[in-house]
């Protein structure tokens, strides 16, 4: 699968190939998928990740 570009992604979900990440913290998760794609699991490192991509 091809990694996306993530310049901007804040203004263009649903995410995912499927679109089933309804938020960007569901990217970072994994919450809508059987398969864990980045598996961060602690809820602050999710937010602050989610900040730095709202930057992008
Ligand atoms: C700081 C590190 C990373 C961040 C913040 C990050 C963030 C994201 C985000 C927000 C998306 C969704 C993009 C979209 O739907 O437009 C995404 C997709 C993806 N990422 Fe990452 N990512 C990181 C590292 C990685 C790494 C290390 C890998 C693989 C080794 C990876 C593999 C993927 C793949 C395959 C997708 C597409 C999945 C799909 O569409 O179903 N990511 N990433």
């Amino acid at each position: 699968m091809q990694t996306p570009r993530l310049g901007g992604v804040a203004y263009r979900g649903p995410w995912l190939h499927d679109g089933c990440a309804r938020s960007l913290a569901q990217t970072l998760d994994g919450s809508c998928r059987d398969v864990e794609l980045h598996g961060v699991a602690d809820p602050e490192q999710r937010a602050e990740i989610v900040a730095y991509l709202r930057t992008l």
